[in-house]
């Protein structure tokens, strides 16, 4: 009796998750002309439409839309002529399935043996920090783990710093890797932790710890990260309350548009309850102040920035506000070509190939105020922003399956691998 109380109340409980998203659907769009991908962005707010992976005219979108503005949509879609196919009928139902394919991974994990990391599966905050923690006491001798602040809710966010030399060799070139800004995209905070785990625990490019000095930061945004844990698997922003006078009703600020660089001036919004919204300032989150000074502090070394979001297979770099080209343009493109060859020397021939170019022009929107553009303002001569492969039509689920998981870190190490060390033959 006792017992299937227990049972039916845990059951109710797991079921009871997600349940904002009953009767929400999500649709792939295709559309084929430029005009149609900027058509789709002008829904955007009045039908409130979320953008999961945005639409371009070589790369399906993936949009959800709340129930009450279905019947909008797929009028407005009709009047467009835009190319469109229902991704899934019950959200709450895939979520659910999402859970589960977690939940059945790390029982085979834990089965195989016997510990689930951070790069091996979608992982808690806690679990990642304890991460972290593990790191930097296992390795005292060229890990210093950093605790920069607290973020909006009091969560402390933490960074590595790796070096053989604590970081007093100036002659040694840094690299910075960010990720988790964005909070519903889980499939970047693994990516970042498995660069921690191939610089500690498991070196086999030694040149890599030999000539550069790493900073690491898998969660910028560890407040959306538990909130998406908990409470909604879709939370993008921060969580901050104190942006303007609805903060309560509709708390944080889109990381990503926060920057100090172009603010405010294009695909952004003054609406704090869009999933763009750029915040009351330029830095205005703690969370994106901490990047920037590490930015700052590091900026005569720093030769390779990289932030960490998904989904789309896309590495992208500056000007993303207006789609222009900066002064290091070439340098940029065959850079991000580089990386890109050595991610498809690895990559899975079911994943889309990386698409690479200017932020604006290859995902068909500018946006302004992004982590990768901001890097470069101050000087990082190379910074990109990294759209990680995942969703697409023959994918369940809405992140990536966690079987997955070590595929795309591997590749994506790839990737790093070869930006640093070309950006070390460039500008070291
Ligand atoms: N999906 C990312 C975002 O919307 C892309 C950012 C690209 N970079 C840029 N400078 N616009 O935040
Ligand atoms: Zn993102």
């Amino acid at each position: 009796m006792k017992i299937w109380a227990i049972v039916l109340l845990t059951a109710a409980a797991v079921c009871a998750k997600h349940e904002k998203y009953i009767g929400w659907k999500s649709y792939i769009v295709q559309p084929s002309t430029l005009e149609q991908v900027k058509a789709l962005h002008l829904l955007e707010p009045t039908l409130e439409l979320d953008f999961l992976s945005h639409a371009t005219t070589s790369r399906e979108g993936v949009v959800l839309v709340k129930p009450e503005h279905q019947a909008d949509f797929i009028a407005a879609l009709a009047k467009l002529e835009v190319e469109y196919k229902v991704h899934a009928e019950n959200i709450k139902e895939k979520l659910d399935y999402d859970d589960f394919l977690i939940e059945r991974r790390n029982r085979e994990i834990r089965a195989r043996n016997g510990r689930s990391l951070p790069y091996d599966n979608y992982q808690t905050l806690e679990a990642i920090d304890a991460y972290l923690d593990e790191i930097a006491a296992k390795y005292p001798d060229t890990v210093t783990l950093v605790e920069p602040a607290k973020s909006f809710e009091g969560r402390t966010i933490k960074y590595l710093k790796i070096s053989t030399t604590n970081f007093e060799d100036d002659s040694k070139p840094v690299i910075f890797i960010d990720g988790g800004i964005h909070s519903r995209e889980w499939i970047s905070p693994p990516t970042v932790t498995y660069a921690i785990h191939k610089l500690t625990e498991d070196v086999t490019d030694p040149d890599l710890l030999d000539n550069f000095d790493w900073i690491i930061l898998p969660i910028v945004n560890p407040d959306g990260y538990k909130y998406s844990h908990d409470t909604d698997r879709f939370w993008r922003k921060t969580r901050s309350t104190d942006q303007h006078t609805l903060g309560f009703f509709c708390p944080g600020v889109d990381g990503n548009r926060n920057y100090d660089f172009a603010w405010n001036t294009a695909g952004t919004s003054n609406n704090p309850c869009t999933e763009i919204f750029a915040g009351s300032k330029p830095l205005s989150e703690i969370e994106t102040q901490v990047v920037a000074e590490i930015m700052k502090t590091y900026l005569p070394r720093m030769t390779l920035y990289l932030t960490m979001h998904s989904f789309g297979s896309m590495i992208l770099y500056p000007w993303g506000h207006d789609g222009s080209l900066s002064q290091q343009a070439l340098a940029l493109h065959t850079v991000g070509i580089n990386m890109a060859e050595a991610i498809h020397e690895r990559a899975l021939p079911n994943f889309p190939r990386y698409q690479v170019g200017n932020s604006a022009l290859v995902i068909q929107y500018a946006a302004a105020g992004a982590a990768e553009d901001y890097a470069h303002s101050l000087g990082v001569p190379l910074s990109y922003t990294y759209e990680l492969p995942g969703l697409s039509r023959d994918m369940w689920g809405f992140h990536l399956d966690p079987a997955y998981i070590p595929q795309v870190c591997e590749e994506t190490w790839a990737g790093i691998i070869v930006g640093a060390r070309r950006s070390r033959e460039l500008f070291g």
